[in-house]
């Protein structure tokens, strides 16, 4: 039986790293994506870093229609069972309450939480069926614990978090886990919008983290991989922050409410 690992967005910055560090403790790794052509590179790249083991399978599924998410899951399990489901597929676009649109709230709901049940839906049955310590691991934020803008994209991430408690609750009793990461910010892809209006967004963000800098890509992966794996086997429904100390304070508003120089 092949042990698998499906993770939505696959061919984004975040997703591609998982997808490979997961490779590591899985028989291969469906990567899912919207995006044909940066799913297609992002495989040839994931297969050539590999040394062409063939570990990953490509597939190209719009997670907010689901009956392309059902038909996803048929197509994965002719190839095994799916141990772990990274949530992983994400994005924002509306800044702000007043910059938004009934449609806009929607697809962001659509797209942060409503997709990332599909998924749990149609792989539920595979998981539960799995053998080797199943589980769900949702790419949350830490926009989904603490107010940072973007306000449709923060609820939905608040509601992923609660969805994950959801799920820890509910399928426990099958032996299935789930638990959250909730990134600070990231330098990849979802960032360019915003570093064409202002080109030094990501340098002002920093002096709001504790630790001066933002988070590294592989660093969420790492925490997911983690959180997938046997050494975090007692861990379920819980929301991991992976944010440099941002959702612990900000040493400027520190400095300010303690009037002390040492912040
Ligand atoms: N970058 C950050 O600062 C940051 C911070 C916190 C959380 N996150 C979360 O991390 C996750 C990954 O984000 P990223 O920064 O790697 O972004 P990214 O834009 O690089 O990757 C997102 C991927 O999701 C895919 N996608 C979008 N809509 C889809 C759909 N309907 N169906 C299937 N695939 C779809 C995109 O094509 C893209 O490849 C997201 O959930 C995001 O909310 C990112």
């Amino acid at each position: 039986m092949a042990y698998l690992a499906v993770v939505t967005g696959g061919a984004g910055a975040i997703g591609q790293e998982i997808a490979a560090q997961l490779a590591a403790t899985h028989d291969a790794v469906v990567l899912v994506d919207v995006d044909a052509e940066k799913l297609k590179t992002t495989h040839a790249k994931l297969e050539s870093s590999s040394g062409g083991q063939q570990k990953f399978i490509p597939e190209i599924c719009n997670i907010t229609d689901p009956t392309a998410v059902k038909d996803l899951a048929r197509r994965v399990s002719e190839r095994g069972t799916v141990r772990t489901l990274v949530n992983n597929a994400g994005a924002t676009n509306a800044g702000s309450l007043h910059e938004m649109t009934v449609e806009s709230w929607k697809a962001e709901i659509d797209l942060n939480l409503n997709a990332s049940f599909l998924c749990f839906q149609a792989f539920s049955e595979s998981l539960k069926a799995c053998p080797a310590s199943p589980s769900v691991v949702n790419v949350a934020s830490a926009n989904g614990l603490g107010m940072f803008g973007n306000p449709a994209y923060s609820a939905a991430k608040a509601g992923l978090i609660h969805l994950t408690r959801s799920i820890a609750v509910e399928y426990g009793r099958f032996g299935i886990r789930c638990n959250a990461v909730a990134p600070g910010t990231v330098k990849t892809a979802a960032w360019e919008q915003k570093i064409q209006t202002n080109p030094k967004v990501l340098d002002e963000v920093k002096q709001w983290y504790p630790m001066q800098r933002i988070v590294e890509v592989s660093h969420v992966a790492s925490t997911v991989a983690f959180l997938a794996s046997e050494q975090a086997g007692s861990i379920t429904g819980v929301c991991l922050p992976v944010d440099c100390g941002l959702l612990a304070g900000s040493p400027p508003l520190a400095r300010a409410f303690a009037v002390s120089e040492y912040y």
